[in-house]
């Protein structure tokens, strides 16, 4: 069987990825335009040539200037369909899509707006694209656990139309544990729970993540691999770690690829999954990170598989929902 192949074709889920993160230049100028918005870039090759990152603030940075060009429900749409045009060709069938509430209404842009503009694509992905969706509203751990919960208010009356919360944004200096109110008052509400722990943070917030937050899945969690006792914990009770391949190396969270833990991982039986973050941002969407690992390790089929199965049992799709996809 040609792995090369099955790297995009077999059946999978993404789920840890960024709308905003999915946004190209060039759809960045064409909002700006229909927006009257200047971005403070010349064009689209002057945009990419920025996206050379010392570390995750730094991408931050550019991420947020960047998303200021959204600013209609279309504007929203539009991200989604781009996204979506584009795994489908990667074999996704499910995208649990994580959106930050925060950085649009922050600027005055409503929630509603956010929510109707994605849920104008999402709605039909299923029939266009052969992709079932779920939103994760995240929390921006820099703006602190008040907002947060603020944020959370806000977010009540539209419970319905999410699956859960999620905690993202520049991590070192904003441990999980002051979230656990805000993330307690989610668990009540019946959302699913997920945090961003261990990308640049310690393995103490991975603990904190597991232990305080109580989530159901870690976000990338490399720094995990730092921390034997954390280790094993993770892969005893089989705590999805959603991790991002070619975000680590472009955030230089690792040094190079070959340095990743990623089949450190695998080896000690942690239930793996290989996402995109920010697709647009960082050199490629799932399928790429499919295949850079592949080339990186030698996966072979079988490995490849197993990253696509365990994307689907750790998604937040109801058994059969899950049954029907593996
Ligand atoms: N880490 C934290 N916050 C983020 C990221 C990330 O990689 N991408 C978008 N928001
Ligand atoms: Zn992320």
């Amino acid at each position: 069987p040609d792995a090369s192949g099955t790297a995009l074709s077999v059946p999978k889920a993404e789920l840890h990825m960024h709308i905003e993160g999915a946004l190209e230049p060039e759809l960045a100028f064409e909002c700006a335009r229909r927006n009257g918005i200047t971005l403070p870039y010349a064009d689209v090759d002057d945009l990419r040539r920025r996206y050379d990152f010392s570390n995750l603030q730094s991408f931050l940075d550019l991420y947020y200037t960047g998303m200021n060009v959204l600013c209609t429900a279309q504007d929203f749409t539009d991200l989604a369909d781009s996204y979506l045009a584009r795994v489908r060709q990667q074999g996704v069938r499910h995208a649990e899509i994580f959106f930050d509430p925060q950085a649009h209404t922050s600027r005055g842009v409503a929630l509603e707006t956010v929510l109707d503009g994605l849920e104008a694509s999402l709605a039909t992905s299923q029939e266009r694209f052969g992709i079932s969706t779920r939103l994760i509203a995240c929390f921006l751990r820099d703006r602190g656990p008040d907002e947060a919960m603020a944020t959370f208010e806000a977010l009540l009356p539209h419970t319905g139309r999410i699956t859960g919360v999620g905690l993202d944004s520049a991590e070192d200096g904003y441990p999980p544990e002051g979230f656990a109110p805000v993330f307690a008052r989610a668990r009540q509400a019946g959302l699913h729970l997920v945090a961003h722990a261990g990308e640049e943070g310690p393995p103490e917030y991975v603990w904190q993540a597991l232990d305080v937050l109580g989530v159901d899945r870690i976000d990338h969690g490399i720094r995990a691999a730092e921390d034997p006792t954390l280790l094993r914990r993770i892969a005893r009770d089989q705590v999805p770690l959603t991790v991002c391949p070619l975000s680590n190396v472009r955030l230089r969270c690792v040094d190079t690829l070959g340095r990743h833990c990623l089949p450190q991982l695998v080896d000690t039986g942690v239930l793996t999954t290989i996402n995109s973050d920010d697709p647009a941002y960082f050199g490629g969407y799932v399928g790429e990170n499919y295949r850079a690992v592949q080339r990186e390790f030698g996966f072979d089929d079988t490995a490849l598989r197993e990253f696509a199965s365990n994307s689907i049992r750790a998604s937040f799709l109801g058994r059969d929902e899950r049954e029907r996809l593996l």
